[in-house]
């Protein structure tokens, strides 16, 4: 699978793109082993619905989630990415399992790595979020992630106006969204078969949809950062098509 020069364009434009028929069946089934495994070791509550994340971190050496990353997702990363800046590997996972039945519609986006921040008071910024998907989204509230299209590009114009820091300033919105005050338009549902690729821009508008079929939603999520990330984020945040490659 590649990433076509049509893809690269819906990506620029919406904000996100999923990328369908990415992974083989040998390796759809590797991606649910693993997931199985993380479970195991992080079960939810007995009885629960809804969401139920685990982050495996990959500090202390070799770890199969980050070689299901190198084999699945890093080729096409490195069509997305400028090609002189480059993907570094992420440092961490995301296991994100939605657990039927759980009723729900979120009511706002929100943006990423501002509920906690950095030493220096910085947010936790990337470049592009990688979601493998490992369940069907087929039809609507089957774990789908919601997503409001364009937000990336109202966003970075609201950083470029109001300074790259005014991200940070999210770290006091107590609504559980944060996510600055600009036109939305509508929030759409991400739709694709097992085995696709979703990538989503760091400041696309986001959040995790209900789960009403039959079976759990599992996601394997990779948090990217194009090589040099943290040295130029500010810039990168009032310019967010910036890392990405044109056409
Ligand atoms: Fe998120």
């Amino acid at each position: 699978m590649t990433i076509t020069a049509t893809m690269r364009t819906t990506f620029r434009e919406q904000g996100f793109v999923v990328v369908p028929g990415v992974l083989t069946e040998e390796q759809l089934a590797t991606g649910r082993a693993l997931v199985a495994v993380e479970l195991e070791k992080s079960p939810p509550e007995p009885g629960h619905v809804g969401f139920h994340f685990v982050w495996p971190r990959f500090e202390d050496g070799p770890h199969p989630l980050l070689d299901f990353y190198r084999e699945t997702v890093a080729p096409l990363a490195a069509e997305l990415v400028r090609p002189e800046l480059g993907v570094d590997d992420p440092d961490f996972a995301q296991v994100a399992t939605t657990i039927p039945s759980w009723s729900h519609r979120p009511g706002a986006p929100h943006v990423d790595g501002v509920a906690s921040l950095q030493e220096d008071g910085s947010p936790y910024t990337f470049s592009v979020l990688a979601g493998v998907w490992l369940s069907d989204q087929l039809g609507e509230y089957q774990g789908n992630l919601h997503v409001w299209p364009g937000t990336h590009l109202r966003f970075g114009e609201y950083l470029a106006e109001h300074g790259a820091d005014a991200l940070a300033e999210l770290n006091k919105d107590t609504t559980g969204a944060p996510y600055p005050k600009i036109e939305l338009g509508e929030q759409i549902q991400t739709f694709g078969t097992a085995g696709s690729v979703l990538f989503a821009h760091y400041l696309l508008g986001h959040n995790i949809g209900g789960n009403t079929g039959p079976d759990r939603r599992e996601t394997i999520y990779y948090r990217l950062q194009a090589h040099g990330h943290g040295d130029r984020w500010r810039d990168v945040m009032a310019d967010p098509l910036s890392e990405f490659r044109a056409g």
